[in-house]
């Protein structure tokens, strides 16, 4: 009888535990769910364009580098790679230093949020195209990021957290974009993106001991996904010289100061988790800034005074506006709501001041193709 009872007992707690973790579970979801669902100048959005005249682009002048890039990508050279075996290690997401753990989770969050809106794109097109060389190239970048966000969200899992993807599709805003914006934001995204990943695999080969999440051990074929992507885009913006000259370079610089400052800002709001990797968030900065330069010379024709001292000034402005601009956020009352103005006057003119410094001219070659270097 005790027996029988305490057995029950037991049930009784392991089923209120398990309701419990469910509940648990559900909460967590929903908070990285509301997180991922937050559409500010800082966090990644979904795009939406129109599909038509990008499935209207003929890539035959750039066929030979076209078909070449495709060849590789279906080739899939990463098709296994996005599966933890036996190189992730456990991670203690009980130990982790607590803020760590949240600007951690946060990274994570927003990672995958970011690599989820390539996806929903590239699907978009893939789903209403008709040109078949359109066609084949979004769907080949759609399999790649759902791989990307899948993954990420495998490793967010294990913290009892989880993106729910499904309901980010249908319901998080979608941002309208001109085709030829869609090609510079994109394109440079997967550029950024490959030079982060490549940066901090880097690093960690060096300084092992700051590996602090087994993720990062599959930055480097991950960052080759990203390279071609950003190779896709390219060879799109080659087929129509318009698209990188006249008042379209104003629009690039646009978009160069707007990318490059939106992470600068956003990593540093993340001083735990760079002083976890043993990375300087200036460092990486510009070591970011610096490879991605480099890439984009392949397509256009100008690239960022980085070195200018202006350029690190009008930074730490732009970000010290924006953490300001949040503080003030998180209060009320009138005095909180000046600042916040005030703090958003700020940042427009760190932006404008990055925006005048004279760019760098650049000629670019006849075919952009390049392979990943770093
Ligand atoms: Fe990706
Ligand atoms: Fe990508």
């Amino acid at each position: 009888m005790n027996m029988q009872s305490k057995h029950t007992a037991d049930a009784t707690t392991v089923e209120e535990g398990l309701a419990i973790q469910e509940e648990q579970a559900k909460l967590d979801s929903k908070f990285a769910t509301d997180v991922a669902m937050q559409n500010t100048l800082l966090t990644p959005r979904f795009y939406t364009t129109n599909f038509d005249e990008l499935d209207g682009i003929d890539v035959s002048s750039v066929r030979k580098d076209w078909d070449a890039l495709i060849d590789e990508m279906e080739a899939d050279p990463n098709k296994g790679h996005f599966k933890k075996n036996e190189d992730w290690d456990h991670v203690d997401w009980d130990g982790m230093d607590p803020a760590l753990k949240k600007e951690f989770i946060d990274f994570l969050i927003s990672s995958c949020t970011a690599e989820f809106s390539g996806c929903v794109l590239y699907k978009e097109m893939k789903r209403r195209g008709k040109n078949s060389d359109i066609v084949q190239l979004f769907q080949l970048m759609a399999r790649d990021e759902a791989r990307h966000a899948g993954f990420i969200n495998d490793a967010l899992r294990e913290a009892g957290v989880a993106v729910n993807l499904g309901f980010l599709t249908q319901k998080k805003k979608y941002t309208y974009f001109r085709p030829k914006f869609i090609y510079y934001a994109t394109y440079l995204s997967e550029k950024i993106g490959y030079a982060r990943y490549i940066t901090i695999f880097r690093h960690l080969e060096k300084h092992p001991e700051h590996r602090f999440h087994p993720i990062f051990k599959w930055f480097h074929e991950w960052c080759n996904d990203e390279f071609s992507h950003g190779e896709a885009f390219a060879l799109l913006m080659k087929t129509d010289p318009k698209i990188t000259s006249g008042i379209n370079v104003w629009w690039i610089k646009f978009f160069l100061v707007a990318v490059f400052g939106t992470m600068y800002v956003r990593d540093h709001q993340r001083p735990e988790f760079h002083k976890a990797l043993g990375v300087d968030p200036d460092w990486y900065g510009h070591e970011v800034f610096t490879k991605t330069s480099e890439l984009t010379k392949q397509i256009f024709p100008i690239t960022l005074d980085i070195e200018n001292p202006r350029w690190e000034r009008g930074l730490k402005r732009l970000q010290k506006a924006n953490a300001d601009l949040a503080r003030a956020k998180a209060e009320t009352g009138a005095g909180a709501w000046l600042r916040g103005v005030t703090a958003q006057a700020r940042a427009v003119g760190a932006f404008v001041a990055l925006y005048a410094i004279p760019a760098k001219k650049n000629v670019v070659p006849d075919s952009p193709r390049l392979q990943p270097a770093y």
